[in-house]
């Protein structure tokens, strides 16, 4: 049984830059509360109608150029938003429609800003055990059309972008041993705790699932109880990131790289004080693309492979942490 390799990465943001400045025409917010709290300068948001499925297709052509394979080489799509382009179906058959390859099976996943990581351990499952042989991993949100612009709800709309990070993971084979070898994936979960992080309207729990009263309310947009989620996230990061180094006979020593979801600098910063992990190991880009969910991850590890800060042979552990709750962690050997 042959473990998976990541054959070739790609993202892509759309090209309008807003700044901390141009939300606070539209808001009661500024740019020093937002970087202070954050560490966001700027993120990118879509113009016009522009779906999930579309960010994620420009970045699947790149991932599939790095990687040297077709289009018709993919035998599954999984696509990891919580902003798929329709409520159903699912982004997954989207782009499998704009990438010209029916019949390829294709499924979303829905587990936010830890999508990417539940996505990696599925993709390797599948390869593992023969299922398929080159899987395109997809994290791709638009949020911008579904955040609430007013100083209502300026807690969470400062925070989130849109953006596209894919991954086409293969079999790993004998003439290329080493290439980003996917050594083991930790995944959790805790739906108790699912309503501190919520777009709660429409729903197929009330009846009927929207109404006018609901849009007016603001239930349509993102809710969070910050602290909270902040509290969590700096638990349970830690904890995961202990936790698979030990299963898998490493220590924090042995890793050459972290690349952490990127929700809040203050949250990647607090989860290294406690690693007592180096700042200078880790790669935040929120800065440039503020919160992108499940896009996070895969944007930044593709940032960090081509500038350079991941070189051949090193360990790389991803972790991610967000709404659901959901955590996890994996280990990567570039
Ligand atoms: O990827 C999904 C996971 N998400 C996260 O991990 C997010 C975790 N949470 C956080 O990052 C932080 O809780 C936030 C950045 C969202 C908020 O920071 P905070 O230090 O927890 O602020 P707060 O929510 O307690 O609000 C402090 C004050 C409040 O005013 P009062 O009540 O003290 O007068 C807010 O109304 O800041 C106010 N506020 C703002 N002021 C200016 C909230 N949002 C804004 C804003 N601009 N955008």
């Amino acid at each position: 049984m042959s473990g998976s390799t990541i054959l070739g990465m790609g993202h892509y943001v759309p090209p309008r830059v807003v700044t901390n400045n141009d939300l606070a025409i539209l808001m009661d917010t500024t740019d020093e509360w937002i970087t202070q709290r954050t560490g966001i300068k700027e993120r990118h948001w879509i113009e016009g109608d522009v779906g999930a499925s579309e960010l994620a297709e420009h970045a699947t052509r790149g991932a599939l150029a790095e990687a040297g394979l077709e289009p018709k080489d993919i035998d599954l799509i999984l696509f990891a938003t919580l902003s798929p382009d329709l409520n159903f179906p699912g982004s997954a058959c989207l782009l499998q429609a704009r990438l010209g390859i029916p019949g390829v099976a294709a499924m979303d996943i829905r587990n936010q800003c830890t999508g990417f990581l539940y996505g990696l351990k599925t993709a390797d499952a599948y390869i593992r055990s023969g299922l398929a042989r080159n899987v395109l991993l997809v994290g791709a949100e638009v949020h911008s059309t579904g955040l609430d612009v007013t100083t209502r709800g300026r807690d969470v709309a400062v925070l989130f972008g849109d953006g596209a990070g894919v991954a086409v993971v293969g079999p790993q084979t004998s003439d290329d041993p080493g290439a980003a070898h996917v050594i083991d994936t930790e995944l959790h979960a805790d739906g108790r705790f699912a309503e501190i992080l919520m777009v709660e309207v429409p729903a197929s729990r009330l009846n009927p699932r929207l109404t006018l009263e609901m849009m007016e309310a603001g239930r349509h947009f993102p809710k969070m109880d910050g602290r909270s989620v902040f509290k969590h996230a700096v638990e349970r990061l830690p904890e995961v990131i202990h936790s698979i180094l030990k299963r898998n006979g490493y220590t924090l020593a042995d890793v050459d790289i972290l690349v952490p979801h990127q929700a809040n600098l203050r949250i990647n910063e607090m989860v290294a004080r406690q690693l007592g992990f180096p700042a200078e190991k880790i790669v935040n880009n929120i800065q440039k693309y503020g919160n992108t969910t499940a896009a996070s991850i895969p944007m930044a590890l593709h940032e960090a492979v081509q500038d350079g800060r991941i070189q051949k042979g090193h360990l790389v552990l991803l972790a991610g942490f967000g709404a659901g709750l959901t955590w996890g962690a994996s280990l990567v050997r570039w």
